[in-house]
C-alpha cells in the first residue's frame, strides 16, 4: 500500500482483499458516509484495507471495521496427482479456477483450467515414470493467493519432490501471440531455461512465432519460484498492445489488447481463439508427456 494512490481512488469503489490461511474472498463495498474503502498491493501480504476520510484527507486501517461488515468466504485449490509414476520426482502444472469479480473469466482462466482437465483426462490412457500433479488454484486474481499457500505450506520434503512447475493461465486470448515467459536462469535462478527451451522448440515445430514476456511474478508459479522450484509457462496475451510486428507474426490486430476483454464482462465463451487454444493445449499436453517421462537434463 502507498497511500499517495489512495487519492487516485476517491470515487471508486473498490475491491476489498483479504488474506486468510485458507485462501481468499473478496468482495465489493460501497461507500459509508464520508469514507472510500481501498485496497492496494498484489501480494497477499500487504493487501492492508484503509479507510479514507475524504473530507480530513485522513487514512486508517480499516481491517477492524471491515471485519464487522463483510463475510469472509474460505476457498480451496484443488489438487491431482497421478497414483502411478515416481512420486519422489513431480512435474507440476496448474491454472487458477477463480475469475475476477467484474466478469466470468472464460479466457481468464476458463481456458487454461479446461485445457488441464482435457489432459488430466487423456493422461489416464498412458503410463507415466514420474508423478504428475495438477492444480486447479483458487484466489489468484485476489493476490496468487491459493498458490502462495499452497507451496507455503509445503515441508522441505514436499517442496524437494516438486520438480517443476508449468504455469497455464489465459490460453486462448481473441488477439493472441504465443508468449513464453522469459524465465532464464541468469535473471531468475529457479527460472527453468531447459522449460523455456521446450516451449520455443514446441511452437518452432508447429511453425508458429513466439514472443518472450517478463517472467516478473503475475501468475502462479511466482510461490514456487520464490521458494527454489524451477518454473515456467506461456500465455497467449492479457492487457498488453499488440505491435505491429506481432500483428505481422501472429495475425490480429495490432494496436489492440491480445485479451480486449481482460477482467471484463465481456470474457465470456464469446472472447476465446479456438486456433490459439487447441494448439496451446497440444503444448501443455506435449510438456506433460515430456516430463511425466524423463527429466533427463535437469538440475538434480
Ligand atoms: N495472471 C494475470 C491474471 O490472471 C494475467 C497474466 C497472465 C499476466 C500472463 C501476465 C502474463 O490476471
Ligand atoms: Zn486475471
Ligand atoms: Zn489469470
Ligand atoms: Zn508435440
Amino acid at each position: 500500500g502507498d497511500k499517495s494512490e489512495l487519492a487516485g481512488k476517491a470515487g471508486a469503489v473498490a475491491a476489498v482483499i483479504y488474506n486468510n490461511a485458507k485462501g481468499s474472498l473478496s468482495g465489493t463495498l460501497g461507500e459509508p458516509a464520508q469514507y472510500h474503502i481501498a485496497t492496494f498491493g498484489l501480494s497477499s501480504e500487504d493487501a492492508e484495507p484503509y479507510l479514507v476520510d475524504l473530507q480530513r484527507g485522513k487514512v486508517v486501517n480499516a481491517s477492524a471495521y471491515i471485519d464487522s461488515i463483510v463475510e469472509k468466504i474460505n476457498t480451496t485449490n484443488i489438487i491431482a496427482q497421478t497414483k502411478e509414476g515416481d512420486a519422489e520426482n513431480c512435474v507440476m502444472l496448474g491454472g487458477h479456477s477463480d475469475s475476477v469479480v467484474e466478469g466470468p473469466g472464460i479466457n481468464d482462466d476458463g481456458s487454461g483450467s479446461l485445457t488441464l482437465l482435457e489432459v488430466a483426462t487423456q493422461l489416464t490412457k498412458y503410463k507415466v515414470n514420474n508423478c504428475v500433479r495438477f492444480a486447479w488454484w483458487a484466489g489468484e486474481e485476489e493476490g496468487l493467493l491459493g498458490s502462495d499457500y499452497y507451496v507455503a505450506m509445503l515441508s522441505p520434503e514436499e517442496n524437494w519432490k516438486i520438480r517443476l512447475f508449468m504455469d497455464y493461465d489465459m490460453l486462448a486470448s481473441p488477439n493472441y501471440a504465443n508468449q513464453v515467459y522469459n524465465a532464464t536462469n541468469a535473471v531468475n535462478p529457479t527460472g527453468s531455461e531447459e522449460l523455456r527451451d521446450l516451449y520455443v522448440e514446441f511452437y518452432e515445430s508447429h511453425n508458429q512465432n513466439y514472443t518472450f514476456i517478463p517472467f516478473d511474478g503475475r501468475s502462479d508459479y511466482d510461490a514456487f519460484i520464490k521458494h527454489g522450484i524451477p518454473g515456467g509457462g506461456i500465455a497467449a496475451g492479457a492487457e498488453g498492445v499488440k505491435t505491429k510486428e506481432e500483428a505481422e507474426m501472429f495475425g490480429g490486430a495490432a494496436g489492440k489488447w491480445f485479451d480486449p476483454c481482460y477482467h471484463q464482462l465481456c470474457d465470456t465463451v464469446a472472447n476465446l481463439n479456438f486456433a490459439a487454444w487447441e494448439l496451446n493445449t497440444k503444448l501443455v499436453a506435449h510438456s506433460v508427456a515430456t516430463y511425466a517421462v524423463s527429466f533427463e537434463g535437469f538440475p538434480e
